[in-house]
């Protein structure tokens, strides 16, 4: 989708994939293939490049900061990109700068957590500092027993916890907040997200949802950790308050929606901010506009031998990845704009439901 907004401006990308099945490699021509903790690799790659960005965070820190001791432009920074790789850091962080999130302790082994948990109270959350997406490295814990058993996996494996109360949830947001090397901001509207079992659903965009708390915070983070580049923030609305959950320095999942629905996309405004150009017009298209996941469905069908029928839904805006399909895997997005919410999930959710082969669950019906 970077590949997607660097084409019309005719900028020179070239794309280090772990493997020629990743989307970008499949799809790109200029790609050298290599693992992103290979340092060799990666360093030859970046020696071709005037600036790298990333659009994960895989790339180990002692790699990224080798690479700018040798004058390599990471945007962002090494020192950003440590930040957005770890919760614990994050937390810490924002805790130093009372920013407002969930109270937490960092553990390292059984007695730790036992301990933390006896704090915060049970229920809680564990969350591996490193390395989870999608739910993946998150549990919630409600007893003494699930507690030693996830925590003696965490130590065997060398994972450090951060255990976090579990807050009530009103509703989760996320925002995006683009900034350039000269401190400019471009500030997305905030959006709901809906999940489930952790993983991220459905995205609502309302034209006029205003929340200056949410666009503070973001753009208290963007500085706080010196961005260049764009951030999204996943927020919790707990008992009318917000509190932060984690962020991304890099676009998002939960501004998707953006490609279709803003001015300027959050890829095209990721490239604009790390490359020096004039950032984008974060406007609204339409009122309403709504994204929902495309997750491999269980009988194991490809979305992608299914896109004719669900490009029979008028306005489904269709974005398969060209993953292979795995049962809950992420495969791709659609997004439908329009006047109102309910009627652009409705649209929404009936490409998906072909995409997937699947009926929509429960909460989008
Ligand atoms: N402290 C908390 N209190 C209540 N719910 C929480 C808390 N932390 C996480 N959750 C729930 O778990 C979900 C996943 O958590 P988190 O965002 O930390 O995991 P993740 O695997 O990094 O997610 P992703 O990669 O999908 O963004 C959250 O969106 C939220 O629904
Ligand atoms: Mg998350």
């Amino acid at each position: 989708m970077l590949i997607e907004a660097a084409s019309p401006l005719d900028l020179e990308i070239a794309v280090l994939a772990a493997s020629p099945a990743d989307g970008a490699a499949r799809i790109w021509p200029q790609v050298q293939i290599g693992s992103p903790d290979d340092a060799e690799a990666v360093t030859r790659f970046a020696a071709r490049c005037d600036v790298v960005t990333f659009d994960h965070e895989l790339v180990p820190e002692g790699v990224l900061t080798r690479l700018e001791r040798d004058a390599v432009v990471l945007a962002p920074s090494a020192e950003t990109m440590r930040i957005a790789q770890n919760k614990q850091f994050q937390r810490e962080l924002f805790s130093t700068a009372r920013l407002p999130q969930p109270a937490f302790a960092t553990c390292r082994d059984l007695q730790e957590a036992r301990a933390a948990t006896f704090e915060l109270g049970f229920p809680v959350m564990i969350k591996a500092a490193q390395g989870g997406y999608d739910g993946r490295g998150v549990w919630q814990v409600d007893s003494e027993d699930q507690l030693a058993a996830i925590a003696q996996g965490c130590v065997e494996r060398g994972i450090t916890m951060v255990i976090e109360e579990q807050v009530p949830l009103d509703r989760e947001l996320a925002i995006q907040v683009a900034r350039d090397r000269a401190g400019n901001l471009a500030v997305y509207p905030v959006v709901e997200t809906i999940q489930a079992d952790g993983i991220c659903r459905q995205i609502n965009f309302a034209r006029g949802t205003n929340l200056p708390e949410a666009t503070e915070i973001a753009v208290r983070i963007a500085e706080l950790v010196d961005l260049t580049g764009l951030l999204a923030v996943e927020l919790f609305e707990s008992n009318g308050r917000l509190l932060i959950n984690e962020i991304a320095t890099r676009p998002h999942n939960t501004g998707h929606y953006t490609i279709e629905a803003i001015t300027t996309s959050q890829f095209e405004q990721h490239l604009r901010a790390v490359l020096k150009l004039p950032l984008g017009s974060t406007e609204p298209i339409a009122d309403a506009a709504v994204t929902v996941n495309v997750l491999g469905g269980a009988d194991g069908g490809d979305p992608a031998d299914r896109v004719a029928a669900a490009l029979s839904v008028s306005g489904a805006h269709v974005h398969l990845y060209g993953k292979t399909q795995r049962p809950g895997r992420k495969l791709g997005h659609v997004t439908v704009l329009g006047t109102a919410i309910a009627e652009c999930a409705d649209r929404a959710w009936s490409a998906v439901e072909l995409l997937v082969g699947e009926p929509r669950p429960e909460f989008a019906r």
